[in-house]
């Protein structure tokens, strides 16, 4: 059964409480965030019905909001998710080398995961960081001004921590 833990309950509870009655979804972006720490880093139909239930909204609103936002996965994800940044700014200053140098050294494509569920790749949009760019999140961490020798550095680091999930709490 998909519940969520005493805790992020409280969280959920105190999220929803900011808002009017009868104005329950506009909690819906925060508490899918976390729905998605609290599940394995992803959003599946089951949990986004939870959601729906505790907002007491239809679960087609769930779906379609969680489906227009790149920070919501709708498949599961590997431990560590890794997200570049590729708009302009970042794109100038060289991210699809490093999307093109992470695809090589993880052996996957944009939006796939290891075969081993340690790392999925992903594109997506500014995150607000331009000043450093080219850039990429992991999760709640940002690692900015890359170039390929630090995105090696990272996935040997991610590799060698025994990391049990970055996903944003
Ligand atoms: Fe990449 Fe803004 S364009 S952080």
């Amino acid at each position: 059964e998909i519940k969520f833990s005493e805790q992020s309950l409280a969280l959920v509870n105190r999220i929803i409480k900011r808002y009017p009655e009868g104005r329950q979804k506009s909690a819906l972006l925060p508490v899918l965030h976390v729905a998605q720490a609290e599940f394995n880093g992803w959003l599946s139909p089951p949990v986004m019905d939870y959601v729906a239930s505790l907002l007491s909204i239809k679960p087609v609103e769930v779906y379609e909001v969680a489906s227009f936002y790149s920070m919501y996965n709708l498949e599961p994800v590997g431990t560590c998710l890794i997200e570049v940044c590729q708009t302009g700014p970042c794109w100038l200053r060289g991210s699809d080398d490093i999307v093109a140098h992470l695809e090589n050294k993880l052996n996957i494509k944009v939006g796939e995961t290891t075969a081993d569920g340690m790392f999925t790749l992903k594109t997506v949009e500014c995150l607000g960081s331009c000043g450093t760019a080219p850039m990429l999140q992991c999760g709640a961490k940002y690692h900015e001004n890359l170039t390929t020798d630090k995105v090696d550095a990272l996935v040997e680091d991610l590799r060698s921590a025994n990391v049990r999930s970055t996903y944003m709490k």
